[in-house]
């Protein structure tokens, strides 16, 4: 049986890199998926593509910002196949396509589209999900939510209330049936949404790869397959949980 059957998923950054390999994975064992994202070219030429091999899947503009947007997800999602069972909030910006990061704005920008929004996700799909008799919120974070780094601690600081706020929502949520859980992924492909990627930035990346036990950097397909455990009845028992994705970078 897919992994995923009659599952109904909601993915938010789906037009991105991360989100567009989950869609394609959920969608290929069973789920109906919405792509919720701001771009809408990229979101709807893979809901295409999708379509077109025999897969469920809608493209939803949304500014994961808004909660006017969520309330709006939220009933487009039921009224197209009547129920919400996953949430995948994944959206997400760095910090390296920013004037300065380091600045009150920078931080504003990146507390708003990375863990503000999650807030406001989690809140806009708990009734549904009740409704549903339980569910799963899967939240991207990243190692950089664990440890520190330098020069951009807005980024840090989201991706930590992300982690933080999993928790409180695997606490306050499990009696309705909802789990809630995290992922971390470590130093992959430069998100497409982060700007310019430099040569200082490819010798560091280079870096990582070596001093990564594993020996290279990250895939979206190797965090979209953790995303799936997480979203589908394989996990009925895990909420609460971090899981890191780094090709163990942080167990040095
Ligand atoms: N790529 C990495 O190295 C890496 C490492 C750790 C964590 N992450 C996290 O993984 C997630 C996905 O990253 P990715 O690499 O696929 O990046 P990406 O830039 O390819 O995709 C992010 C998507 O989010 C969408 N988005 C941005 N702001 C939005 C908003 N306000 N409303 C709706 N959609 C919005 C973008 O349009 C884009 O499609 C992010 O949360 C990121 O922080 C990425």
């Amino acid at each position: 049986m897919p992994r995923l059957q009659d599952k109904v998923a909601i993915i938010t950054g789906g037009s991105g890199g991360i989100g567009a390999e989950a869609t394609r994975m959920f969608t290929a064992e069973g789920a109906s998926v919405v792509v919720a994202d701001l771009d809408e070219d990229r979101g709807r030429e893979l809901v295409r593509s999708v379509v077109e091999s025999g897969g469920r899947a809608e493209f939803f503009r949304t500014d994961v910002t808004s909660s006017e947007d969520w309330d709006a997800l939220i009933d487009f999602t039921r009224g197209t196949f009547q129920k919400l069972d996953v949430l995948i909030n994944n959206a997400g910006i760095s910090h390296l396509g920013m004037t300065d990061p380091t600045s009150l704005d920078g931080w504003n920008q990146l507390m708003n589209v990375n863990a503000s929004s999650i807030f406001l996700g989690t809140n806009a799909a708990v009734p549904a999900m009740t409704e549903a008799g339980g569910g799963s919120i899967v939240n991207v974070s990243s190692v950089y939510g664990i440890l520190g780094s330098h020069g951009h601690p807005g980024y840090n600081a989201s991706k930590g209330a992300v982690r933080a706020l999993t928790k409180a929502t695997a606490v306050s949520q499990g009696s309705r049936g909802i789990r809630a859980n995290s992922v971390h992924p470590g130093v992959m492909p430069p998100m497409r949404t982060g700007g310019t990627v430099d040569d200082r930035i490819l010798e560091l990346r280079a870096g990582f790869a070596k001093s990564t036990p594993l020996g290279r950097l990250g895939t979206s397909a190797d965090v979209a397959g953790a995303l799936l455990f997480l979203a589908s009845d394989e996990s009925s028992y895990i909420t609460g949980a971090e899981i890191v994705i780094d090709g163990g970078l942080m167990a040095q």
